[in-house]
């Protein structure tokens, strides 16, 4: 892919800069590619009317095209010019819950190009909820379509640092705005379906969902046990991010440390945990990645991407990961949890000889 000069701009993720976001805004309506802070992961975002703009972001990423995108709007105004046949009840549950981390499927316009929508009849949309987002789509003064800015290989960026790392020279403007506030990706539901179905956990819960939808339906692919079947998520069936060492989880967190003994009498060890289950591993041989602490599942979210890359960076063979309850924001971690362990989860010690060899 050809080299393009990429700008890396530093904004302030709760007041961002006028400049900065013009600069930005001018890319956009230009047909170019922009890295965008938001509150789950960073976007990379194009023009959604600008169908080879839209195309660049693929070509970007490394995605393949029938992957769709998200379209990110700052208004109820942008909404109708992507999506139709909204009914008034789920207009107005909108109105609760964006801007915010949620993502609906609906009915598409049909002036929303194919490669937006890898040819659906649907559209994926999400007010995110991060003022340098918002601003951004404003100025831009229209919908813009993004996927995460990592390489389709890659874990979702949740810092500018790993967009540089994935992203450089190949986009024109990178929005750093720190890192972002969630770090796992906005929650997925398809209101074309009735009861709707969740395609994807993340920070808006099951629980406040069916506060506000009533009936969800929560298919077992959802909790990150195997992958969807193209008809119900489409664009899901790709294989997820799995770093390239070996990552296995320890659902039942009472066998952790022992299951860490054990590997690491063959194996160097890099520990993914939270400082609670963290001080209980006194070897000094296992490389400790921390990944919060248990009093704050929202700390662990936000810490989960970047530790799986650290865990590709680290001199470790094999990755040990805990389970996490799965309610909140613990249903979104177990769900890219044990989708990038390949879904290599041990429920017992017996288990661990699955997948990898101690003998
Ligand atoms: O938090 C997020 O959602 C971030 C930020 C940047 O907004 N975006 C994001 O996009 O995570 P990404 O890379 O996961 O891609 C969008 C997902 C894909 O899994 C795709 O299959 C699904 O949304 N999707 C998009 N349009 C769809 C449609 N019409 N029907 C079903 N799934 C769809
Ligand atoms: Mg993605």
């Amino acid at each position: 892919m050809q080299q393009v000069q990429t700008r890396v701009l530093k904004v302030d993720p709760l007041y961002p800069d006028k400049q900065a976001i013009e600069i930005a805004a001018e890319v956009i309506k230009k047909g170019g590619l922009v890295v965008f802070p938001t509150e789950t992961v960073y976007g990379l975002g194009a023009d959604t009317f600008n169908p080879e703009a839209c195309t660049k972001i693929f070509k970007a990423k490394n995605r393949p095209m029938d992957n769709p995108l998200i379209v990110h709007i700052h208004s109820f105004d942008q909404l109708f010019e992507v999506a139709q046949d909204i009914s008034d009840e789920i207009l107005n549950k909108l109105k609760i819950v964006w801007p915010g981390p949620l993502t609906l499927i609906l009915k598409k316009r049909p002036e929303v190009p194919k490669e937006v929508t890898a040819g659906l009849d649907t559209v994926a949309v999400r007010m995110p909820a991060h003022p340098v987002a918002l601003e951004l789509i404003k100025t831009s003064q229209t919908p813009i379509a993004a996927p995460s800015a990592n390489l389709a290989t890659k874990p979702s960026p949740t810092l500018a640092e790993h967009v540089i790392e994935d992203l450089y020279g190949k986009v024109d403007v990178i929005l750093d705005a720190g890192r972002t506030f969630f770090g796992v990706e906005s929650t997925i539901i398809d209101v074309t379906k009735n009861p709707p179905v969740l395609l994807r956990p993340g920070p808006f819960s099951v629980e406040e969902l069916k506060e506000i939808f009533g009936e969800i339906v929560v298919p077992d692919e959802a909790r990150g046990l195997g992958y969807f079947k193209v008809a119900l998520a489409p664009g899901m069936k790709y294989k997820h991010y799995a770093p390239s060492k070996k990552l296995i989880v320890v659902e039942d967190r009472s066998i952790y440390r022992e299951v860490i003994d054990i590997v690491s009498k063959k194996y160097k060890v890099a520990a993914l945990g939270t400082d609670e289950m963290l001080k209980e591993i006194e070897s000094t041989d296992v490389i400790k990645i921390r990944l919060g602490s248990d009093k704050n599942l929202y700390e662990v979210s936000k810490n989960l991407f970047d530790a799986f890359r650290q865990l590709d960076y680290s001199k470790a063979d094999i990755g040990i990961i805990h389970g996490f309850p799965e309610r909140g924001i613990g249903l979104a971690i177990m769900n890219r949890t044990r989708k990038a362990s390949g879904f290599s989860i041990v429920r017992n010690l017996d288990d661990v000889k699955k997948y990898i060899e101690l003998s």
